[in-house]
């Protein structure tokens, strides 16, 4: 029993072995409101994890809580086995907010460089093994020819394969990119997925991909984390995006329409993407 693995559970409903993240009845608050509540779900290495649910369902709060920069009032998350660890290299993270960087005075090179946190000796930005591992992160991302300009002329496409790169300084095991997609057009959104399907699957990393539309990463999950009303559900896209868990996760009625392979989640007066999920940046 995957979906709607939520509020309530009492026993540890998953193995430990094989598990990127784990949260055991994990209860998270914003601002001194509960935002997901006795949430339990597991999510293994390697997998590729879809995390949709409206604005303000608790997607950012999730991967901010998996990151360690905020604590549980209640539960425990386990990262790989521990608890979160503020700053590891084991998870590299593409914050949703991210408006006021275009302003940096700097070139795409130097902003990369900026996310690299030194190595364990506290050597400087400069080390060489930084530099390395900067123009790595800069080739997997092909974004070798932008770096030189400066970042107030790149497109959105260009800056968010910019901070793309800036997650995956330091080869982390774990992935969180919060909003990937927010500002691309269709071509880049795919360009994007593609590009992290591939380092998925050529390191055997796990990746948390928050998004408002699951249908252009249908081809590439591996399951779905649906958030809602403080609550949580996981699973196979066919047992998860379905009118009964939808319905039971929101506590209203909500219809699951399949359209030419597309998904159309409907809420009371209208698709959900398009009334729920509007999106401030
Ligand atoms: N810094 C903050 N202070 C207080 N409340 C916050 C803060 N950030 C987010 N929240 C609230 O927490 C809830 C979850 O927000 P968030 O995790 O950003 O949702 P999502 O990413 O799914 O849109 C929302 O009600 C939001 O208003
Ligand atoms: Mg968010």
């Amino acid at each position: 029993m995957d979906a709607l693995a939520a509020r309530g559970n009492r026993s540890r409903a998953y193995p430990l072995a094989g598990n990127a993240i784990e949260f055991d009845r994990v209860t998270l608050a914003r601002g001194g409101r509960v935002v997901l509540d006795g949430v339990s779900a597991a999510i293994r290495a390697g997998e590729f994890i879809g995390v949709f649910g409206p604005n303000g369902s608790g997607k950012s709060t999730l991967l901010r809580a998996i990151l360690g920069l905020l604590p549980p009032l209640s539960g425990a998350i386990r990262v790989f086995g521990d608890p979160p660890a503020r700053g590891s290299r084991s998870a590299g993270y593409l914050p949703q907010q991210r408006a006021a960087l275009v302003d940096l005075p700097i070139c795409g090179w130097d902003f990369v460089a900026s996310a690299w946190r030194g190595d364990r000796w506290g050597l400087p930005l400069v080390s060489r093994r930084g530099r390395e591992e900067v123009a790595r992160a800069i080739a997997r991302v092909e974004a070798q020819t932008l770096v030189q300009r400066p970042l107030s002329q790149l497109s959105g496409g260009e800056l968010q394969r910019l901070l793309l790169a800036q997650a995956l300084l330091g080869e982390p095991r774990l992935l969180l990119l919060d909003e990937p997609l927010i500002s691309l057009d269709p071509h880049f959104q795919q360009a994007v997925i593609s590009l992290v399907r591939d380092i998925q699957l050529a390191g055997e990393i796990t990746v948390l991909f928050t998004a408002h539309d699951p249908n252009p990463l249908l081809g590439v999950m591996d399951r779905v984390l649906y958030l809602g009303n403080r609550r949580a559900a996981i699973g196979m896209v066919d047992d998860v995006i379905t009118d009964q868990v939808l319905s039971r996760l929101y506590a209203m009625p909500i219809e699951v329409l399949r359209i030419n392979d597309r998904i159309v989640v409907v809420a009371g007066h209208g698709p959900v993407e398009a009334e729920a999920h509007r999106h401030d940046v």
